[in-house]
């Protein structure tokens, strides 16, 4: 059958059997029509970068729905008469940019831009679904799914939410009205679009093997089920999502569409029952609740509303259904499914076909457990549940605000037998998420009936018995069993305190019954603009953000290359300690579409992706040769003609291992455990030494103490993957990479190749995010795809998913700080020992111990050779060599002296402001800034209001958490940015390119606010081209923070120098000659308008950035979950080039910090060394609602800098240092429970991260004392 829809008003026509048969929307978007708008990172449903909009007639009610969808889960072959639109429909620069795209370019809300289509795509669908009329907090609500790495959401959720109709966000005027957007203009013509063209598709040359069928009726379906042999595979292919969740099998050899069956998709609202069609969307079913909330007997749809709000994100809820999500928990016991506890909860029955005649209704769990093959679900059947006899709640506790599986999830439902006695008469008390077979709380189930549910005797022997009945199984990454009969019983506990009369309730203990609510956020940004500098220092639009915005800015993996492309996927070894003996293909190299496996013997020149320098001084094996470093090192490469075929056939390469070496150590803490010295390596450099090893006699009022600060690792998450396109040309090979360091990327392919450096030649126009992980780790995917481009002679493409990355590249160094102290009783120190490791995983490179944390160590703070020393060692660990994360080094020496100032104001029952005054370094520019932020926070008063807030509320308790930072920025590695300007005398435009990379930071738009500036031509007039290795060869990382102001340098110097020559030519010409005749004349006299020149080691000397930040956040002590109420960020940016751009570098690098102290926990097997959280399913970086609700950013006024480059600072890293924060508000908030939980005055170790299981673990909370009273 043929499937006819259209894109962008585009109609297309495909033949099912000429794709492969799961072919996604995604795929077919980008590879076949080349709209490469729509993106693709994870392509499980959890980042949102490539979402589209797809209009689809509803079956049941013949509506025409627009909804946001995940095009990588969505199947090609689900699209018949459906009418998708991407970004690139919404508008470019020839037909015009949608409003969308105009307010978040705008609004700032794009850095890297690779996560801004997405955005655009989710907003448009929004808008569209509710005919324009959200609210801001619809809006806020909206983006769980959209992951943004760079910006910290805040500009992104200005932009979005200013659509909103409660909205007062001041629109930019050139943002022209809503009501535009809901035409949809043809990109052809520019008009509106009448579907009346046609395109062809590119086609697959093999047919696919399996079977698609698209029945219209329930006979229909059953007719093509028919048609499945005994023992074949099928799916019912509903919104295809579940693949986000469990990948679907291999083989299946029957796609059965039920989307258009109207019999699933029907519903019914009676008296005593609501029938929710099985295939009916998630996003149908909630609609459907709040409907039936208003009928009597129906008013718990509400909290299943409120429960459904946070399953998956949006996109997914749209097309995801019902049946599918009760499927994947039939399939999969162990799946915490939301829709299944809430309704078995609610004891809800399941309509289900066997054949179209015979249908059956039975309860969920009778369906659960049903062998019958070929089932299909019709419906499920909620029956009323009159408010006066019934009480009913839902849970769902979850690692970050949205779009987290639970770690526990809940439902309750009581009949009253006597409401005002409250007497049960049956109760169904259901738990998720605890082991696969628990379902029911089976032991109070059978307690309650006859009890007074509020009962002091009967509370306390529920949780007895609840207790007992758990026992939670051990399954990592989820969290620990521990945590999670804590949160079981915590949440019947709540459900108590929420539901008991008042006066039963202690009013301490109310607020408990509550779980943490979040208003809507908002931002202010304060920072000054000198207008005689313009366009230098004036809050300017980054130069890319409308085609970042509009979906027209290309990454690497949008180019186009030859179709005889290869793709590549890495195959990696699994035995850490071993030696590879020996590699078998053959099977790999069987399978359809595979090309050619190439493994270390293959490489003509040195197998490592670094070139060796001061900072990378150790080999980085392209592919393991011999001793397995660490699991999942690559060890070959599969090149096949597509990505999907290379991933498979990569699990198909048999590896021989010889010589067994265990045991492995793949953590600091096993190495120190185990004492392996020769894993230890001291790395001295102008240690400071402690005069007197013990320091001065102890005082009365003195205090000591010792502690131990442990910093996990993180991953960088950057949204674009790494990506490398090698193609070549002539005798030359030319390479797309994304990296953040083009000489080292050419260099490591040329070693490899045995090729002349000026063999291969690079083009960075712009990276999706880089953060560190891009600086040498991007060579490892680049040496791959080289290799193979090489050896075969044709294009390879070689985009890593998001599991090999998690699992192959190396992350943060991990860090732990054993730190004893003494100190006076007014918290003045007199001695500080820290003693720290960090985690450089298989080798030393990329070293962060001496190079950039030892010179943080010291902060603002009067810690000299007489009171403080601090020795730093690299541990060796069996785990990919560790590399540089945003603020590598310095976040963490920023974190260890924090944290003993912190901990020395604990021991004193200080004031943790009060100890930092005391400790200031004078001299230090602090000193004025400490007490002024004070002032302005209100920190006394809030302290004050919190700790009374605290003595208020058992359960919830709030922390306030003070940073402070002096960030020294280091310019001694920045050698050399080549940077060529050139004007065009046609017309006066002037382009810069530059040996630094776009990756986000601005790069772009600082060079050519300071080319307009220096040459005196308006902004509109100057861009910015890619960077490449023959104008930019040479050049040095694009990291540290530094390249802007450095690149910057290096275009005014150019630029100086086009003035020189042209001075004599405007001298003669006089004042009234313009721009163009001055150029015009300076051509004709021969006068060169091109010049380059280059930033040199010294031009900026190395100087200090200073910040601030004050956290103020609120912990459920029962569940643990937090909101970030409000945080103060005052940092010091000099004369910024271009505060947009800078407010947020700040709020991005503080939002990258909540996710390293909070949310992104990082879990392996210690026993394999094995990574066991590698997905967006498992990882969590913060998403929109986990941002500060009030997000204050200052940039210090007044403030110029007189090394620095036009007076400014660099900002890109700095502020992560400041959210270590939250870490002492956490601290604040959990010594108050624990007080209350009457512990003994303990300081709690509290590292990064820190998650909702360490703040219930270390709350001091007892399940015996769970009383209502
Ligand atoms: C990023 C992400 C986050 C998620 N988070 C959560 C979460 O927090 N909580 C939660 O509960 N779920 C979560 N989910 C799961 C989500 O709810 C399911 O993916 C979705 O409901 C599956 O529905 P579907 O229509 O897409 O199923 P499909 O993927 O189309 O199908 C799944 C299975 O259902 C079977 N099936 C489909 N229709 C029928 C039918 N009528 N009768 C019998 N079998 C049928 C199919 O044969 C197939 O085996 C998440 C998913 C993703 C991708
Ligand atoms: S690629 Fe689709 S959600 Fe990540
Ligand atoms: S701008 Fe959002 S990920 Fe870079």
């Amino acid at each position: 059958m043929s499937i006819k829809f259209s894109v962008n008003g585009f109609p297309y026509e495909v033949q099912a059997t000429d794709y492969a048969p799961d072919l996604t929307l995604n795929a077919f978007l980008r590879q076949h029509l080349q709209l490469t708008a729509t993106k693709y990172m994870c392509l499980e449903g959890g980042c949102g970068s490539c979402v589209c909009v797809i209009r689809r007639r509803h079956p049941a009610t013949n509506e025409v729905q627009p909804r946001a969808a995940n095009s990588c889960l969505t199947l090609l072959n689900t699209c018949d008469d459906v009418d998708i639109i991407t970004d690139e429909g919404l508008g470019n620069r020839l037909s015009g940019y949608h409003p969308i795209q105009k307010r978040l370019a705008q609004l700032n809300g794009s850095q890297c831009g690779y996560c801004s289509p997405g955005f655009v795509m989710n907003m448009y669908g929004l808008l569209e679904q509710h005919q324009g009329q959200v609210t801001m907090a619809q809006v806020e609500d909206a983006f769980g799914g959209n992951i943004c790495r760079c910006t910290g959401y805040r500009p992104i959720l200005d932009a979005m939410k200013s659509f909103a109709v409660d909205s007062d966000t001041a629109v930019p005027a050139e943002c022209v009205d809503i009501e535009d957007s809901f035409e949809l203009l043809c990109p052809r013509t520019g008009q509106s679009c009448q579907g009346s063209c046609s395109r062809p598709a590119r086609r697959r040359q093999d047919p696919a093997p399996a079977h698609w069928h698209w029945p219209k009726t329930l006979t229909e379906l059953f007719s093509a089920l028919g048609q499945v042999a005994s023992g074949e595979l099928f799916m019912l292919v509903a919104g295809s999502t579940a693949h986000g969740v469990y990948r679907r099998p291999r083989g299946i050899r029957h796609y059965i569409d039920v989307q258009a069956v109207a019999e699933l998709k029907q519903h019914s609202l009676e008296t005593d029952h609501l029938l929710l069609g099985g295939n009916l969307t998630l996003t149908d079913a909630m609609e459907l609740f709040l409907v039936a909330a208003k009928r009597p007997g129906f008013e718990y749809c509400a909290q299943l509303w409120q429960h459904f709000n946070l399953i998956a994100n949006v996109p997914v809820r749209n097309n995801g259904t019902l049946a599918g999500n009760i499927s994947i928990k039939k399939e999969h016991p162990e799946f915490p499914s939301d829709v299944f506890i809430t309704f078995e909860a609610l004891d809800v029955n399941v309509l289900v076909y066997d054949s179209p005649s015979s249908q059956r209704v039975m309860s969920l769990l009778t369906y659960l457990g049903d062998a019958t093959p070929k089932l299909v679900i019709g419906g499920f059947i909620l029956r009323a549940y009159p408010r006066e006899r019934y009480l009913f709640s839902s849970y769902k506790i979850l690692p970050r605000a949205q779009n987290v599986h639970a770690y526990v999830n809940a439902g309750f439902l009581v009949e009253w037998q006597d409401v005002q006695r409250h007497i049960v008469h049956s109760a169904r008390i259901c738990f998720g998420n605890i082991r696969p077979d628990y379902v029911h709380a089976q032991p109070l189930e059978q307690l309650l009936p006859g009890r007074d549910l509020y009962d002091p005797a009967t509370v306390a022997q529920m949780f007895e018995q609840l207790r007992g009945s758990l026992q939670a199984e051990e399954r990592p990454p989820e969290a620990s069993p521990e945590y999670r009969e804590m949160l079981a019983c915590a949440l019947l506990y709540k459900f108590l305190l929420a539901t008991a009369p008042q006066e039963l309730v202690r009013e301490r203990y109310r607020s408990g019954g509550q779980l943490l609510e979040r208003a809507l956020s908002s931002g202010s940004q304060t920072f000054e603009t000198i207008k005689q500098n313009y366009p230098v220092t004036q809050p300017v639009q980054k130069l890319e953000g409308l085609m970042q915005c509009s979906g027209e800015a290309s990454y690497m993996n949008d180019l186009l290359t030859a179709s005889n492309a290869v793709h590549c996927a890495f195959v990696t070894a699994k035995r850490v300690g071993a030696t590879i003996q020996q590699i078998d293909a053959t099977a790999a190299l069987g399978c359809v579409g595979v090309v050619a496996f190439f493994a270390a013997k293959d490489i003509p020149g040195t197998n490592s992706f670094q070139t060796v320098s001061q900072l990378t001084p150790d080999a980085d094996e392209i592919f393991a040769a011999g001793r397995v470093r660490y699991y999942d090192q690559p060890l070959g490469v599969i090149a096949a003609l597509s990505q999907d075929t290379a991933v498979h056939a990569a699990t198909l390469v048999r590896v021989t291992y010889a010589n067994d070496q265990r045991p492995i150590y793949t953590s600091i803490g096993q190495v120190l455990a185990a004492k392996q010295q020769d894993r230890i390596v001291c790395l001295p450099k102008e240690l400071p030494h402690l005069d007197s090893a013990s320091g001065p006699p102890l005082a009365p009022g003195d205090v000591l103490g010792r502690g131990i600060l442990e910093l996990e690792s993180q991953y960088h998450f950057t949204m674009e993957p790494q990506t490398t396109i090698v193609v070549p040309l002539d005798n030359v090979l030319q390479v797309w990479c994304s990296t953040q360091w083009m000489d080292g990327t050419q260099g490591s392919i040329a070693h490899m190749l045995k090729l002349d450096v000026n063999k291969v030649q690079l083009q960075v126009r712009r990276v999706g995010g880089a953060y560190g992980a891009k600086v040498t780790r991007a060579n490892a995917v680049a040496c791959a795809a080289a290799l193979v481009a090489a050896k075969l002679n044709r294009p390879a493409r070689f985009v890593q998913t998001i599991e090999s990355m998690m699992e192959s590249n190396g992350k943060r160094w991990a860090c732990r700080s054993d730190y004893e102290f003494r100190a006076r009783a007014n918290g003045s120190i007199i001695m500080l020992t820290n003693n720290y490791y960090e985690d450089a995983g298989c080798n030393l490179n990329e070293n962060v111990v001496d190079f950039l944390t030892m010179p943080a160590l010291r902060n603002v703070y009067k810690l000299t050779n007489s009171n403080y020393k601090a020795t730093g060692s690299a541990i060796l660990t069996d785990a990919p060599s560790s590399t540089w994360c945003r603020a590598p080094g310095t976040a963490e020496a920023i974190a260890m002296t924090e944290t003993a100032l912190e901990h020395i104001a604990f021991s004193l029952q200080l004031d943790p402001a009060d100890v930092r005054l005391v400790n200031l370094r004078s001299g230090s520019k602090m000193v004025q800034l400490l007490p002024r932020f004070l002032a302005t926070t209100d920190y006394r008063k809030r302290r004050e209001q919190i700790n009374l807030f605290n003595a208020q509320n058992r359960w919830r308790k709030r922390g306030l958490g003070l940073a402070l930072m002096e960030f020294p920025l280091n310019t001694t590695v920045g050698f050399t940015y080549p940077t060529t300007v050139a004007i065009y005398h046609e017309d006066g435009s002037v382009v810069v390119t530059h040996g630094g990379i776009e990756i986000g930071q601005g790069i772009n738009t600082k060079a050519a606010q300071v080319a307009a500036f220096v040459l005196g031509v308006p902004l509109e007039r100057v861009s910015v081209e890619s960077s490449n290795t023959v104008s930019g060869a040479n050049s040095m990382i694009t990291a540290n923070s530094m390249s802007s102001e450095m690149v910057g340098l290096a275009v005014r110097k150019a630029c100086d120098t086009l003035n020189k020559r042209l001075e004599p030519v405007k001298r003669r010409l006089g004042k009234a000659a313009t721009w163009l005749q001055i150029l015009q004349a300076a051509y004709l006299q021969s006068v060169i308008l091109i010049a380059s020149d280059s930033y040199k080691l010294g031009d900026i000397p190395s100087y200090s950035i200073f910040g601030l930040s004050l956290s103020e956040l609120e912990l459920d002590i029962l569940t643990g979950s937090h909101v970030i109420r409000r945080v103060d960020i005052l940092e010091d940016a000099g004369e910024s080039l271009s505060p947009n751009i800078d407010v947020g570098q700040v709020e991005g690098a503080f939002v990258m910090g909540l996710g390293y102290y909070l949310t992104e926990l990082l879990v392996y097997d210690r026993q394999t060394g094995r990574i066991l959280t590698n997905r967006t399913w498992n990882y969590h970086p913060p998403g929109a609602k986990d941002i500060p609700i009030d997000f204050r950013i200052e940039l210090l006024q007044k403030s110029p800098n007189p090394v620095g480059f036009m007076r400014s600072k660099a900002t890109g890293e700095p502020a992560l240092c400041l959210s270590v924060g939250v870490l002492f508000a956490m601290q604040h908030a959990i010594q108050s429970a624990r007080q209350d939980a009457g512990l003994p005055r303990e300081w709690v170790r509290l590292g990064a991260p820190t998650t909702p299981e360490t703040v219930v673990l270390n709350a001091g909370s007892q399940v015996q004392n769970f009383a209502l009273n």
